[in-house]
């Protein structure tokens, strides 16, 4: 309950470091963000991701279309645990990523909002690496469920995952998401890797990787 209405606090009154860093980074879809897809004329940055009310309970206050469309897991017989379906915060960045719907699709709107530079159905055009599609086989694992009993049996992950600063490791629910290396709302901490969770790519892995 808290950190709902922190969120909501953060989504219509107050300002924040965090409001700050989604508006110099390429997820700032609204008409003054810096990337070539944003919005025509929409001036609101959170409410592509997020709204005060009707939002669904998929994510925190989460108020973009989301698709059941089924993904390519990642699969090797190197892995002991199994990728699932994309869930909880993957999920939440298919909405967009995996092309299939539009990026101003946001709830409770009959056409989503208009954006520049977006392909035929409003959504990242196939033609830009961005557009993860559905085949995530090439993709570190992501919906894994990330439990003792797997760090026993594979002999390069750390139990319980550790990161000094808390920024780094699963969810809620103990699952790896693409949020365990990206940060969604901060494209400022590596110059070289997006939205990244940390100043160095290695930061981010040996958290629950070890060598
Ligand atoms: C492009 C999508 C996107 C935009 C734009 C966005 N967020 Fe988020 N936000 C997310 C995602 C995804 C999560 C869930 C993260 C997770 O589960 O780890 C989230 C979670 C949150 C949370 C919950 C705390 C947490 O980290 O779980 C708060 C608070 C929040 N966002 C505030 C904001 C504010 C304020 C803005 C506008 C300045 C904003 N967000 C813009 C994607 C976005
Ligand atoms: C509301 C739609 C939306 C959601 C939800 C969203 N993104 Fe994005 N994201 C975009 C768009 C649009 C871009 C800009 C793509 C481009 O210009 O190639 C982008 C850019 C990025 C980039 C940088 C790509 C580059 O080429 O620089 C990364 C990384 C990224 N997003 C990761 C995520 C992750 C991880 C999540 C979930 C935590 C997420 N996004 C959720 C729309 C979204
Ligand atoms: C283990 C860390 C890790 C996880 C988990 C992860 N990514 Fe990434 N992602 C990266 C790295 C590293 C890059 C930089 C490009 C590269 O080297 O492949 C990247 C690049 C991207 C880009 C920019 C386009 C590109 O391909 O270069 C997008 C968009 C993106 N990731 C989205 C996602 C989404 C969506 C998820 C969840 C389905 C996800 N990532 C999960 C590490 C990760
Ligand atoms: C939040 C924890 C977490 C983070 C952060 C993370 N990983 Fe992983 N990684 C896992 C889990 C869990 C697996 C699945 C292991 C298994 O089932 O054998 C995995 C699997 C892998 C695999 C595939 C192993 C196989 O058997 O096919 C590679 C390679 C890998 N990670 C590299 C990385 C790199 C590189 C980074 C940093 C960019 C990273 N990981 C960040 C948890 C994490």
């Amino acid at each position: 309950m808290k950190k709902v209405i922190t969120l909501l606090c953060l989504i219509t009154i107050c300002t924040s470091a965090w409001a700050v860093s989604v508006l110099n980074s390429k997820h700032n879809l609204s008409v003054t963000g810096p990337g070539d897809i944003k919005a025509t004329s929409e001036t609101r940055v959170c409410i592509f991701c997020h709204s005060s009310h009707n939002t669904s309970n998929e994510g925190p206050l989460w108020n973009h279309e989301t698709s059941n469309s089924k993904a390519q897991t990642y699969q090797r017989s190197t892995m002991d645990s199994k990728a699932e379906q994309p869930n909880g915060a993957t999920k939440l960045c298919l909405s967009c990523h995996d092309g299939t719907i539009a990026v101003g699709a946001i709830k409770g709107v009959t056409r989503p909002i208009k954006m520049n530079n977006v392909g035929p159905g409003g959504e990242i055009p196939v033609s830009k690496s961005s557009n993860v599609g559905l085949d995530l086989s090439g993709t570190h694992p992501v919906s894994v469920k990330y439990e003792q009993s797997l760090a026993l049996t594979d002999n390069h992950l750390r139990w319980p995952p550790q990161d000094p600063e808390k920024i780094v490791g699963t969810d809620a629910d103990g699952y790896v998401q693409c949020t365990a290396c990206h940060d969604p709302h901060d494209d400022s901490k590596s110059e070289k890797y997006p939205f990244w969770n940390k100043s160095t790519f290695d930061a981010v892995c040996v958290s629950c990787h070890s060598y």
